[in-house]
């Protein structure tokens, strides 16, 4: 009988198993409610932080953190997976009078629909399973990066993070594999980032212990926040030791009690008007369902 060939490092998984959430201060817990739930669909955490100083918004298995502050802007964009981008997209057309004195706008293109949140955070929203199965959630962070930094980020990643990598034929963006079906891409501007502000995101790792000790060998851990948590900021080089990014992460052991939360996610097209019995919490659609 002939060997039946595979590729078998097609499906291995790198050591960031989970990019799980972004943070960003606002400055109005009531207009960033009223943006990332009732326009763009998600759920507020029903569980966590149900004070007047932070919201978290859950989309699918990932979340927005929104502490109160001034406005923070991730340098980059947020990509996320709508269960129906046309009705994103009416609500939209729908709500951009109310927001009409913030930074908000939108751009619906044939694929995806470009965002820019009140305070100009970028958001790009695709249709589900544009990323593999997602139906709903963040399948990858953008960051656009000074030119000449994408190798030795794909280099960081590879060597001091353990995650498998890829870099595009120009050497001018590199991809970061996350899980199953997450990314953080790295992509070269020919404009200078703006000063970084102190945005984070939160990845969980597998062999949490070998990135600590090479950052903290090298002074870079920012903080020792707990047994399950430590967090660092600048990237750099492992061929040089060079700096080249800026980004607060916020990284997690797989024993850290929030991993593999479930999140309450809501079916955003409930309303008083068409209101359905038994349908208001968010059920993927069957997979090779009939469209
Ligand atoms: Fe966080």
């Amino acid at each position: 009988m002939p060997k039946r060939q595979f590729d078998r490092s097609a499906v291995d998984v790198g050591n960031i198993i989970a990019m799980e959430h972004v943070n960003v201060t606002v400055p109005d817990q009531a207009l960033a409610t009223f943006f990332y739930v009732s326009v763009l669909g998600f759920t507020r955490d029903p569980y966590m932080d149900w004070g007047s100083y932070n919201v978290w918004v859950n989309a699918g298995r990932q979340q927005f953190h929104l502490p109160t502050g001034k406005p923070q802007v991730l340098r980059g964009l947020i990509g996320v997976v709508v269960p129906d981008l046309h009705n994103l997209n009416r609500r939209l057309e729908q709500m951009r009078k109310r927001l009409s004195d913030t930074s908000f706008d939108f751009d619906i293109r044939k694929k995806f629909t470009n965002i820019i949140c009140p305070w100009g955070n970028k958001i790009r929203a695709h249709g589900p399973r544009s990323f593999g199965e997602m139906q709903l959630g963040m399948p990858y962070i953008e960051f656009h990066v000074p030119e000449g930094a994408a190798s030795g980020i794909g280099r960081f990643y590879e060597r001091v993070m353990g995650c498998n990598t890829k870099l595009n034929k120009q050497k001018t963006a590199c991809e970061v594999h996350v899980g199953l079906e997450q990314l953080i891409r790295f992509k070269e501007s020919h404009r200078p980032p703006p000063d970084y502000d102190g945005h984070h995101i939160a990845i969980y790792v597998s062999k949490f212990s070998g990135p600590h000790q090479y950052l903290n060998e090298r002074g870079l851990i920012t903080e020792e926040s707990d047994e399950n948590q430590y967090r660092f900021q600048t990237i750099v080089d492992p061929s040089s030791g060079t700096p080249l990014f800026e980004i607060e992460h916020e990284v997690r052991s797989l024993h850290h009690p929030m991993y593999q939360r479930r999140l309450v996610n809501r079916n955003a097209e409930q309303t008083f008007f068409n209101y359905q019995r038994d349908r208001d919490a968010y059920m993927p659609a069957d997979i090779g369902a009939a469209d």
